[in-house]
């Protein structure tokens, strides 16, 4: 792994990023066959993962970040934070979440929290607020 690897414990970053690539398998990607995985560890221990999920018209295609993130509101409601976010792919590329889920993302962070993904140096581990600094809000914190 690259990046500073301290920022999350290794059997717990493994963990995580097992649970992206099991939900990876599941991904619907038959036009792109870019198939992608996300999982979401929150503050009280929690790990919810998702696919991306592919649609004919293409501009309907949801990502497998906020397919996760979704999921994990739908399942258990907005309170909880996510620590750490895992995300992988099936297809050996680098894949750093795109700009429209860090967005989306960034409403439900800690702020300390850190995000694994493959890019050209193998697994990447960054705070996640290095990805998205000036993120846009409604308001100042
Ligand atoms: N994709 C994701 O699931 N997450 C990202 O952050 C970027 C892209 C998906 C969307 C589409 O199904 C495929 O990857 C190719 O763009």
């Amino acid at each position: 792994m690259s990046g500073a690897s301290n920022l999350l414990d290794p059997a717990l970053a493994e963990r995580l990023l097992s649970a992206a690539r099991e939900a990876a398998s599941h991904a619907y990607a038959p036009y792109s066959n870019f198939r992608v995985g996300a999982a979401l560890l929150f503050d009280d221990g929690h790990v919810v993962s998702g696919c991306n999920v592919e649609n004919v018209s293409y501009g309907l295609t949801s990502c497998a970040e906020r397919n996760a993130l979704f999921r994990a509101i739908s399942e258990r409601g907005p309170a909880h934070r996510i620590a750490a976010i895992a995300v992988t792919n099936l297809n050996n590329a680098a894949s750093p979440p795109c700009g429209a889920c860090r967005q989306v993302m960034s409403e439900f962070v800690t702020p300390d929290a850190v995000i694994l993904f493959p890019s050209d140096a193998g697994v990447e581990i960054r705070p996640f607020a290095e990805l998205l600094p000036f993120s846009f809000h409604l308001w100042a914190k």
